[in-house]
């Protein structure tokens, strides 16, 4: 079955004034701010002009289960609404959840334009641009929807495909190697390098590694240096309960852990090292994969999405993101490459069922960035129809964010 792009063009609005379109870069600004925070809710923002089209209220959706966008801009423009026009990144919401609707709430402040840029996705398209019009109020769709449908992919992919957008995340030498052939690895690149890949991790719900990394890094996956993150949630997939015991790091205090193993696996060891974890850390039981090593990673995504996690930053080894790639479960690659030359040493990516140049998987470059002296390249795209590789689609994500160096070598 053809699946639905979450970042496919959507159709413009080519009547929507400067100012409107003004509102909606500001509003994606805006959302951005959300990035890691707000799932299972996507992240939205929201500008609200007076009737003489000034800004008189902003607002972000900045965590889950507190107030919309809507409600924030709403707030801070107070009586300048009446009369005037909000501007908002996603359709407002039509239901009561843990907040009010968002249509309800922009009728009585006496808002008479709604300009959004896309339409809700959610199942039986639950958005509020039908109550809103019901109530008379001018509502127009898909300013700039392209835009904001890039900076909310992982929301809209884990609607629209069930399960959390994978960012696999690499850094390694011009010649694509990870370490040299003695193993060694520390410092391939910079401490600007280091430092942006924890703003990734800020921007994503869960942090994931194999129990390789596990055992040759003691990785700690969480974010340093980046004051107000909020934590991801950390996920080693280690199939025999094997790799990750008391007093690894990615069972201390500073995030919540999960370690993925095999239903038959004997964990025995491994639940006492969790019971005595200084953090908040348990077990997850998974089916193994029906062909091949590990776990089975669609079981492993399925079940990341049912406790909210809605993004995942994959950052290996090179065995996990192969069979993640293999699997087509890959969505957005990022490459941190150092100027570097080691002619030897493991290759960033491993095994991922490619052997001929005619399934090779070719991706889009979206964006290349300068970091101190090396690269980032970040790439999206999928496989041609027909071979193993479905799937990627996607496009570049914000990249708001602090950068201070790290102290930390890129493993971990
Ligand atoms: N430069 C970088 O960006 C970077 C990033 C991370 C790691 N590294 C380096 O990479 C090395 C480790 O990589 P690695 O390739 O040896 O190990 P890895 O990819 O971290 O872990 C691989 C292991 O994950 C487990 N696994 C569970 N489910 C799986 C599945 N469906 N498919 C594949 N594996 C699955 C398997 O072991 P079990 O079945 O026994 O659990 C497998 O052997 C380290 O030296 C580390 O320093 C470099």
């Amino acid at each position: 079955m053809r699946q639905e792009d979450p970042v496919a063009p959507h159709p413009q609005a080519p009547s929507a004034p400067q100012a409107e379109r003004e509102a909606m870069r500001r509003a994606l600004t805006l959302a951005a701010r959300g990035l890691g925070s707000t799932s299972p809710n996507p992240v939205v923002g929201c500008v609200v002009l007076d009737r003489a089209r000034r800004t008189v209220g902003e607002g972000w959706h900045q965590r889950a289960g507190g107030p919309h966008a809507e409600v924030h801009a709403l707030a801070e423009a107070g009586d300048d609404a009446r009369g005037g026009t909000a501007v908002v990144t996603l359709e407002p919401c039509d239901h009561t959840g843990r907040t009010g609707p968002c249509s309800r709430a922009l009728v009585d402040a006496g808002v008479a334009r709604v300009v959004y840029a896309v339409a809700d996705p959610g199942p039986g398209a639950a958005g509020g641009a039908r109550t809103l019009a019901a109530a008379g109020v001018d509502v127009e769709g898909g300013l700039l929807a392209d835009e904001a449908a890039a900076g909310n992919v992982a929301w809209l992919t884990s609607v629209l495909r069930g399960r959390p957008y994978v960012t696999w995340k690499y850094a390694a030498t011009l010649d694509g190697r990870t370490a040299a052939a003695d193993r060694s690895s520390r410092w391939i690149t910079s401490a600007e390098a280091r430092a942006d890949v924890h703003r990734l991790r800020a921007e994503s719900d869960a942090v994931l590694a194999g129990s390789g990394t596990a055992r040759a890094d003691d990785p700690h996956l969480a974010v340093r240096g980046i004051p107000g993150a909020v934590q991801p949630l950390r996920v080693v997939v280690d199939s025999e309960a094997a790799a990750v015991g008391a007093g690894a790091r990615v069972l201390d205090s500073v995030a919540p852990t999960l370690v993925a193993v095999a239903r038959d696996a004997d964990a025995a060891a491994l639940e006492g090292a969790l019971r005595d974890a200084e953090g908040e850390a348990a077990l997850l039981r998974l089916p193994r994969a029906s062909e091949g090593p590990g776990l089975d990673l669609g079981a492993l995504l399925a079940a990341l999405h049912a406790r909210g996690v809605r993004s995942v930053l994959l950052e290996g080894g090179a065995t996990l993101a192969g069979a993640f790639v293999a699997a087509g479960l890959v969505d957005r690659v990022v490459g941190y490459l150092a100027p570097v030359l080691l002619g030897a040493g493991p290759a960033a990516l491993g095994e991922a069922g490619i052997s001929t140049i005619a399934q090779a998987l070719r991706l889009t470059v979206s964006e290349t960035v300068r970091l101190g002296p090396d690269l980032r390249i970040t790439a999206v795209g999928g496989a041609a129809p027909g071979t193993a590789h479905a799937a990627g689609h996607v496009a570049t994500t914000a990249t708001a964010g602090a950068k201070k160096p790290s102290e930390q070598p890129e493993e971990s």
